[in-house]
């Protein structure tokens, strides 16, 4: 079976690219298409800034440096090239930025154009906060961002929809030397799991891409969950939200905003718009780094890992998941299916701390979740879990006991916050001193008691 894809509104059908080529080289290399640029090649820059659309769906900006070329089977792709009209008059993204000043030597210009582009489709409301969210992922190093955003103000609410037309997908495609697999059920998912142990599971590929992009090394066999209908889905019932392993971080979180906003905040700080379209929690839980944002939150909330395999399905108790450094429950033949998170009840109260040296597009040092009752000032159930402090996110036992029956006051969060050092030895990297995470996760407790107990006074950073 072959790749199939609107480029630009030309259908093209590939079937001897390798299924381990990035699409920024396959769009640069084997299409001529350089106006795509690479700048970092691992997601942190926005200059591979592309739009892709699947079906009717939305139009999203994500990052070509991290995608395989497989993963646009079915796909509409725009890149800059494909914005201008057949008299070649600029879209208006680009006379924008041309009216506004906002390129100096160009060389992001066509990630941000891209961005801008997606960002115009989406139908969000044009605000300072959801401009500045839109362009977070792109960095420009020598115009400064005003003219930038001046310009996503202009042109926000004039570019019309575009809907491509509905293309088949392809189930298997292999260039003769590596496999790329795209099952669409949640069995034929495990099937190629157990024939496969060797195979890399790929959900967004947020994670999985550096090994292309960065690394340039080939995967042998890939099995791709984004078609597998099942894991992408969102389920409500009056006890728990269960989130499919393969939704993204862009479709949780109007869920998220419904049962824990605290959470939702936390996800869109999560690396940038470009990587929240294509990463998922499921991949996030399952690459189970010790500083992966969902996590500290998804223990505190108690949720609890549907795991599958050839014995069917079975559920993990998030406490029971990451077993190591980067190690989680699931057996070998198993995958991660569905994560399901219960919806706090109206007196618990749920936040979510990130502490990382920039606000946007940066890997936390440390998170800190906490979930907390408190019935007559005195705190009647807590559950504390911490990312960035020890090889696997853990959560915070000893403060945890040491809180539970006392009075909710500031001397209590002063008090507790010193049982941390008895969960947690954290270590030193270049990301935060020992001594640093120490105090820093100390003063997250603090920061919780004014929070839920102060509401006029901001504990987050706020654009002005
Ligand atoms: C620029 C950039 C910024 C980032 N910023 C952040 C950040 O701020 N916070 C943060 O926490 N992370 C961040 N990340 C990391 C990454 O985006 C997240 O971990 C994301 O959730 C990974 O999801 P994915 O779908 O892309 O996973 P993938 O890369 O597809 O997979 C990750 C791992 O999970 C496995 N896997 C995926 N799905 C399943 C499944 N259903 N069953 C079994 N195994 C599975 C894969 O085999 C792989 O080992 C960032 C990454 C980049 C490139
Ligand atoms: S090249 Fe920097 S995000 Fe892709
Ligand atoms: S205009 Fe030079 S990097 Fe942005």
């Amino acid at each position: 079976m072959s790749v199939r894809l609107q480029l630009n509104g030309v259908l093209i059908e590939e079937n001897d690219v390798s299924p381990s080529m990035t699409v920024l080289d396959y769009l640069r290399e084997s299409k001529g298409l350089k106006g795509t640029k690479e700048g970092c090649a691992e997601g942190d820059c926005g200059a591979c800034t592309i739009a892709i659309q699947s079906g009717l769906g939305k139009v999203e900006a994500v990052n070509s440096c991290l995608m395989l070329v497989p993963q646009l089977d079915g796909m509409s792709v725009v890149t800059v090239e494909g914005l201008s009209a057949p008299d070649e008059a600029m879209h208006p993204v680009q006379q924008a930025i041309v009216d506004k000043h906002a390129a100096q030597c160009g060389f992001c210009t066509p990630g941000f154009v891209m961005a801008l582009y997606a960002y115009t489709q989406t139908g969000d409301v044009v605000t300072p906060e959801s401009v500045h969210e839109a362009i977070a992922g792109n960095l420009c190093r020598c115009t400064g961002y005003r003219p930038i955003v001046e310009a996503a103000f202009s042109v926000a609410s004039r570019v019309d929809k575009f809907i491509p037309p509905a293309m088949e997908q392809s189930e298997y495609y292999t260039d003769g030397d590596e496999d790329y697999f795209a099952p669409t059920s949640i069995d034929q998912l495990v099937a190629l799991r157990s024939e496969h142990p060797d195979a890399h599971i790929l959900a967004g590929g947020t994670d999985l891409g550096m090994r292309a992009s960065k690394d340039r090394q080939p995967y042998g066999q890939v099995i791709s969950t984004a078609h597998v209908g099942e894991i992408n889905r969102i389920e409500r019932d009056d006890e728990a939200v269960t989130f499919g392993a393969a939704v993204t971080y862009t479709s949780a979180l109007p869920a998220l905003d419904e049962i824990a906003p605290s959470f939702a905040q936390l996800v869109r700080r999560i690396g940038s718009r470009q990587i929240r379209n294509l990463g998922t929690i499921g991949g996030n839980i399952c690459n189970a780094s010790p500083i992966g944002d969902t996590l500290p939150c998804l223990i505190a909330l108690n949720a609890v890992m549907i795991a599958r395999g050839p014995n069917g399905q079975r559920e993990i108790p998030v406490d029971d998941f990451f077993t190591d450094y980067r190690k989680t429950a699931l057996g070998v033949d198993e995958v991660l299916e569905a994560i399901c998170v219960p919806i706090p009840s109206s007196d618990l109260v749920f936040r979510a701390y990130k502490i990382s040296k920039r606000f946007d597009q940066d890997i936390s040092a440390v998170v800190g979740a906490f979930a907390i009752t408190v019935e007559d000032g005195v705190v009647a159930s807590v559950r504390i879990a911490f990312g960035g402090m020890a090889a696997t996110p853990a959560r915070a036992l000893a403060c945890e006991a040491a809180l539970i029956g006392q009075p909710w006051s500031l001397g209590t969060a002063i008090a507790v916050g010193l049982a941390l050092t008895e969960d947690f030895t954290p270590l030193t990297d270049f990301r935060a001193s020992q001594d640093y995470r120490t105090r820093v996760a100390r003063n997250l407790l603090q920061r919780l008691h004014l929070d839920t107990t102060q509401e006029a006074v901001p504990v987050e950073v706020m654009a002005l």
